[in-house]
């Protein structure tokens, strides 16, 4: 069994006017399936992986027996399609807001309003292209925000993700340019969980 590309659970346009069609269809039909696709070729030479979900792929990057250019092809795509797929989920405009989410925020950050300011200045950080993460860490149990590059799974470095922003360019460069502040105000617009 390959990968495949998950079907948005929502309508290209669902999101305007804060993120627009065109974005969301190119980012979802283009980018996203081009992850699942080099990872499915990156594991065409292992059919002993084949079939085995992606988050285990991730946890497990370190021990895959396969060559080095095909481990980072693994960790590069499989972390864009396992990334991806998140990120659909958290913009899904059905969904409702999450009160125990809510509760933790403010016992963590002080009060939302504070979580989401360190949140967009992190995301303002992101050098070149990357994620903003809010994790779980595995060891603590706490909530933070956390930066990573590139495509990188929070789950491997033992951060369970909870809510991800993706600031690579092609996010919102169609609508946003270069304006990435704008774009992340969108995302809170959008986001229905917190
Ligand atoms: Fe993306």
């Amino acid at each position: 069994m390959k990968h495949t590309l998950p079907p948005l659970p929502y309508a290209y346009n669902a999101l305007e006017p804060y993120i627009d069609a065109q974005t969301m269809e190119l980012h979802h039909t283009k980018h996203h399936q081009t992850y699942v696709d080099k990872l499915n070729a990156a594991l065409e030479k292992y059919p002993d992986l084949v079939g085995r979900p992606i988050e285990e792929l991730l946890l497990d990057i370190k021990n895959l027996k396969v060559d080095e250019p095909d481990r980072t092809a693994i960790k590069n795509h499989g972390g864009g399609h396992f990334n991806h797929s998140l990120f659909w989920k958290y913009l899904d405009p059905s969904n409702q807001q999450d009160a125990m989410i809510e509760k933790e925020i403010t016992n963590t950050f002080g009060s939302v309003e504070e979580f989401k300011k360190q949140f967009n200045d992190s995301a303002l950080k992101v050098f070149g292209s990357g994620w903003t993460w809010l994790v779980r860490d595995d060891q603590t149990s706490k909530l933070k925000i956390q930066n990573l590059p590139q495509q990188d799974a929070p789950i491997m470095m033992g951060l369970t993700p909870i809510l991800g922003l993706d600031v690579w360019e092609h996010a919102y460069y169609l609508k946003y340019q270069n304006r990435r502040a704008e774009y992340i105000k969108a995302f809170w617009k959008v986001l229905k969980i917190i």
